[in-house]
């Protein structure tokens, strides 16, 4: 095996799951790690200690007359279940038909390994790197980050910086170098229906009394109009249309077209938004999705009960210019006017994050795209990302800087599912660019 894939499989040995407090200890294990990993390549080394998991930093010596680039990545992963759907085990790396096959191999070990090793063979060929450089890594991301604005604001200054790179994005096909320019923001909520005291006997008392697990039913099929449009009252309100470039140039992006949509997700069919390609529901459309539903009697067989509780885990896509909190707040009056009679409702607010736009031409942007050329000698392709990545929008406020999303993950990479794969070739596609950016940054 390779060094760069032997540092890159014990990295993904950890189970770093930052969402299960059973595992604290080995996101702490993985933390410490790459504070080793960081002080080994010949960088100055921090490590922060948060309410929850740490803030991993590192440096090389900063010259007074250099740009300054931040490199963000997160070491924590999604949690692994249904376990019983892996290949082989998420935890213990291996490579098949030229994929890499562990939980966090794309988001975002495999991503954040490639510009630690990018910076490795930088260091090693030519002795320094043409930019001072911050990598900051938290282990919080994928629980919405909630200790990481307090961090920013607290240690602004030492983190100063003229631009953020991130690899924790998408690429849309294989060899196709993509430059994000945007990203959803998010809010997510929990609803609780509440009706008898107990579970009761469906023969018994059904009939007399709501069944919280049809009212959630009810509750749940209000959020969409039959067409697919949200039905929430405001909700499109703040939503900044798409642009007229950004309709024609995703209209030829490969990988994007409503048929790749199709044999990617397997559905029988395509649903969303009408007046929406499936690049612009994703990319540049709200939405809002349930993420769990549940309640009453889940066992083999059937069971006749009346269950005294069901739920919903409910969550929203967002874009320029709409307002998590205040989506949130939408939400909630929806929620309520929506609850049918006999049940009462909880609704538990979750974490949020602002959706983020920047402009793919500015100076920053062009680097980047030079930089993306050239490590895979093919012209890059400019989307906005489906998925979220709050702390990008946070870093604007916080830190004045715009962020380029430098994607390696693929569609079919699995990510936050059994059997998340990377790649070998976007690996080390991943270290070419790191090396190739910091260059194109520097000029
Ligand atoms: N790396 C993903 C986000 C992503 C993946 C963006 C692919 C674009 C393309 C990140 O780790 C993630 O999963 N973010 C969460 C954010 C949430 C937990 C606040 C998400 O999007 O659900
Ligand atoms: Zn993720």
């Amino acid at each position: 095996m390779t060094y760069d894939l032997e540092n890159l499989f014990s990295f993904l040995r950890f189970p770093s799951i930052s969402t299960d407090s059973n595992h604290a200890s080995d996101v702490r294990a993985c933390a410490d790690w790459l504070i080793t990993k960081l002080k080994d390549i010949g960088l100055t080394t921090e490590l922060h200690e948060t309410a929850k998991h740490p803030v991993v930093i590192a440096r090389n010596q900063h010259l007074p007359d250099r740009r300054t680039v931040l490199i963000y990545g997160h070491y924590d992963v999604q949690p692994v279940d249904p376990l019983a759907l892996w290949t082989s085990a998420p935890f213990e790396p291996v490579i098949r038909d030229g994929r890499i096959w562990a939980r966090g191999a794309t988001d975002n070990k495999g991503q954040m390994m490639a510009h630690i090793l990018g910076v490795e063979k930088t260091l090693r060929e030519q002795g320094e790197l043409p930019v001072n450089l911050i990598f900051l890594f938290e282990g919080e991301e994928e629980i919405g980050s909630p200790n990481l604005a307090a961090f920013l604001q607290q240690h602004r200054e030492e983190l100063r910086c003229d631009v953020i790179a991130i690899s924790d994005t998408g690429m849309v096909a294989p060899g196709v170098p993509t430059l994000g320019y945007g990203l959803r923001g998010i809010a997510c909520c929990e609803v609780i229906l509440r009706g008898p005291k107990g579970d009761l006997h469906s023969g018994l008392f059904g009939g007399v009394v709501a069944n919280p697990a049809a009212a959630i039913a009810r509750i749940v099929a209000s959020l969409h109009r039959a067409d697919g449009r949200v039905a929430i009252e405001g909700f499109y309100d703040q939503v900044r249309p798409l642009e007229p470039w950004e309709r024609e140039m995703w209209a030829s992006v490969p990988g994007a077209s409503d048929t790749d949509y199709l044999s990617v997700t397997g559905s029988p069919s395509l649903f969303g938004e009408p007046g929406y390609s499936s690049a612009e529901r994703t990319w540049a459309r709200p939405t809002a999705e349930v993420n769990g539903i549940g309640g009453g009697y889940q066992g083999e067989g059937s069971k006749t009960v009346l269950p005294a509780e069901a739920f919903a885990k409910l969550s929203f896509r967002l874009v320029p210019d709409q307002d998590p909190k205040e989506i949130l707040l939408q939400v909630q009056r929806h929620l309520e006017h929506h609850c049918p009679p006999g049940v009462t409702i909880e609704v538990k607010p979750g974490h949020d994050g602002k959706p983020y736009v920047a402009d793919p031409n500015s100076k920053f942007g062009l680097a980047a795209r030079a930089a993306l050329r050239s490590s895979f000698n093919a012209e890059p392709v400019l989307i906005r990302e489906g998925g979220s990545i709050p702390i990008v929008q946070t870093f604007r406020e916080i830190l004045g800087v715009d962020t380029l999303l430098l994607g390696l993950a693929l569609s079919d990479a699995q990510i936050h599912a059994p059997n998340e794969n990377f790649p070998v070739e976007n690996f080390e596609a991943g270290i070419r660019l790191n090396q190739a950016l910091l260059i194109e940054l520097a000029k």
